[in-house]
């Protein structure tokens, strides 16, 4: 499996940080270009590789932590993104409700990215808190893991834990992307699991 991270902003970095703390391999691309990703994949080491967005989109697992209102960008580099993953870590600050519908993001999100199979997770932690080590005081950090998708939803829940948190996944609920949306009951919930 390979993932990229698209965004080296505040979430971006603190999710370079965890894999590079678990020893997994991980491109990560900004609007930029890979040489103001010097900096931080030096200092990450050898499994954090600048990318560009093009090399980005290639991963099995493509992380979105970028601003909501820049997704449709990503989305539309690609017509048919043919199943891949698409971790949606995006919340929606400043985006007027009436351009979401009624609808959760994450279904904003999966419709923009056609053939996609979106997953919202990592959205949850402020950026700072994200980046610090998830084992704390003997137990993990819990990450919240939703999807539409079951399959989809047990990869991204299998790497949530690879990285060191203790992911929770809340199925295929319906409601999923509502409790993980912005002012979603599961927001800014700094979880240690003992188990
Ligand atoms: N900050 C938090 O505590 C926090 C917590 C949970 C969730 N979130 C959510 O996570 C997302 C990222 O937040 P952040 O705080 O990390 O933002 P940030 O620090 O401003 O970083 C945003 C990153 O997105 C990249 N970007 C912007 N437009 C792009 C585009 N069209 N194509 C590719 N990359 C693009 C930027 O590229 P450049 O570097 O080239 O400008 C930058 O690297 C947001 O949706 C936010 O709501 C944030």
């Amino acid at each position: 499996m390979t993932y990229s991270i698209i965004g080296s902003g505040k979430v971006g970095s603190a999710l370079a940080r965890q894999f590079a703390r678990s020893g997994i391999p991980v491109g990560i691309a900004n609007t930029r270009g890979t040489q103001s990703l010097a900096a931080l994949v030096n200092e990450l080491g050898e499994g954090i590789v600048a990318q560009s967005l093009e090399q980005a989109l290639g991963a099995d697992i493509v992380i979105l932590a970028i601003p909501f209102s820049a997704h449709r960008d990503i989305a539309e580099k690609i017509a048919d993104w043919n199943n891949k993953i698409v971790i949606d870590a995006m919340n929606t600050y400043g985006v007027p409700l009436e351009e979401l519908g009624g609808r959760a993001s994450t279904d904003v999100i999966a419709s923009a990215f056609v053939g996609a199979r979106v997953v919202k997770t990592f959205n949850q932690l402020p950026a700072a808190l994200l980046a610090k080590d998830p084992a704390q005081e003997g137990g993990k950090r819990v990450i919240f893991v939703w999807s539409r998708d079951l399959d989809a939803n047990t990869s991204v829940t299998q790497l949530v834990d690879q990285l060191g948190f203790a992911p929770i996944s809340l199925g295929t609920i319906d409601e999923g992307g509502k409790l993980l949306g912005l002012g979603g009951p599961l927001i800014l919930q700094n979880i240690i699991r003992y188990q």
